[in-house]
């Protein structure tokens, strides 16, 4: 894979790690992309413009004038440049600022006005990296759809051991090169996707519902993006974000909103990823004003929802592909057999209630898939970005690549 053609605008900003963007811009530039460096006042302070545009060619940009002709830079220019913009290093001070839209600087701007996928290396202290500010913003950032290149692990540059120090300039290369090389595996693809827990109303105030927080959907909705595909997400409630020019969000409440969202739109997909837990039943009578509590037992009566997976396994055509999720507390596998044999499913993801970091409300997922041939690969515990992207590698992968 080479970055021959490709526009990058790579931000640098105030960390000792600086240093090491003049190697990356090499990487980056030997490999046949045109490079625009952003450097911050304080990223200046650590390596000089000069080295920085004699390995790239341009002019360093910094200020939003340059003093001695008033000539005016524009981030929005940059912004429909670029095909991607990678900020190595992301001090924390910046990472708080993209997250909270502090545009106080050229890089910010620049941030601010990007069309492209932006990936952020952070580099700072143990300690600035461990803080909740830093997890907070790294979230949000997340969130907004950008790429975090974790840091490594090692001795920083205050001679202390822990996590923070940004990933090697090789690595985050590699990065750069998979990413391109991804993009556009699932270009022109449609793929549906349910997320998040499905609520049930009891009455105006209370609901029956289940602790999904629809991450994981999220997480497949955003790789699958990344990939170039046109993703529908169909989510229940949850507080999650999501904003990527491919994916069109759908907010539903109830299993039937979610059916019917889902029914609508599988028959231009091709594929759906089912990976909302969707309540199996609902009370059968819904009360127009609140319960009161009184003195007697209060029954309510369920009766079941309508699945989706099934339905959509029925409806579907031998083009299509179809991905369940289970999660199981015994006798996993049998179980998840019988539901890609009920369900019509083409695989299904396994995940156990058993497995310690796995399954609702973490960030971090283990997961087995299963095809309808009865073949099982099991995954490591992993972030739910990675599991969506082993997810996505193992079962949409039969696509053909249209490059
Ligand atoms: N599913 C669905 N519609 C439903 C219930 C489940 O689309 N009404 C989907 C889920 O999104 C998941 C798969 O079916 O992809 C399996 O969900 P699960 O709740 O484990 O299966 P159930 O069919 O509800 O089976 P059981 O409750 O017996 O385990």
């Amino acid at each position: 894979m080479t970055l021959q053609g490709k526009h990058i605008v790579l931000g640098i900003t105030g960390s000792i790690a600086a240093y090491k963007a003049a190697s990356l811009a090499r990487l980056l530039i030997k490999s046949g992309a045109e490079v625009q460096i952003v450097i911050t006042p304080a990223g200046k302070e650590f390596i000089t413009p000069v080295t920085l545009s004699a390995l790239t060619g341009k002019p360093v940009v910094s200020e939003f004038f340059t003093a001695n002709d008033g000539t005016w830079h524009s981030h929005v220019d940059l912004g429909q440049w670029a095909d991607l913009m990678l900020i190595a290093p992301a001090t924390a001070s910046t990472l708080g600022k993209m997250a909270n839209g502090v545009a106080d600087n050229m890089l910010i701007t620049t941030y601010m006005s990007m069309k492209a996928p932006v990936m952020i290396a952070p580099a700072m202290d143990l300690d600035m990296f461990a803080h909740p500010a830093t997890t907070r913003n790294i979230e949000i950032l997340r969130s907004y759809g950008n790429i975090i290149i974790e840091p490594a692990s090692g001795e920083l540059a205050s001679h202390l051991i822990g996590k923070g120090r940004m990933e090697e300039p090789e690595n985050i290369f590699k990065a750069v090169e998979d990413f391109f090389a991804k993009q556009q595996t699932l270009a022109k693809k449609k793929i549906l996707i349910t997320a998040g827990p499905s609520y049930e109303k009891i009455d105006p105030v209370r609901f029956i519902g289940n602790y999904s927080s629809g991450k994981m959907g999220f997480s497949l909705a955003e790789e699958c993006a990344n990939r170039g595909a046109e993703v529908i997400l169909v989510t229940g409630p949850v507080s999650l974000t999501i904003s990527h020019p491919n994916i069109t969000r759908i907010d539903v409440e109830s299993a039937e909103e979610m059916y019917n969202a889902s029914l609508k739109a599988f028959p231009s997909m091709d594929a759906a990823i089912l990976c909302a837990a969707v309540a199996d039943f609902r009370p059968a009578q819904k009360y127009d004003e609140k319960v009161k509590r009184g003195e007697d037992l209060l029954n309510i009566s369920l009766v079941p929802n309508k699945d989706i997976a099934a339905t959509l396994g029925k409806m579907k055509k031998a083009s299509q592909l179809l991905i369940g999720f289970a999660l199981e507390t015994n006798d996993e596998e049998n179980n998840a057999l019988k539901k890609i044999v009920k369900k019509n499913l083409d695989y299904i993801v396994l995940n156990s209630l058993n497995d310690k970091g796995a399954g609702f409300k973490y960030d971090t997922n283990k997961i087995a898939i299963i095809s309808k041939s009865g073949i099982r690969k099991d995954f490591e515990l992993k972030s739910k970005k990675e599991v969506a992207s082993d997810i996505i590698d193992e079962t949409l992968s039969g696509f053909p690549i249209l490059v």
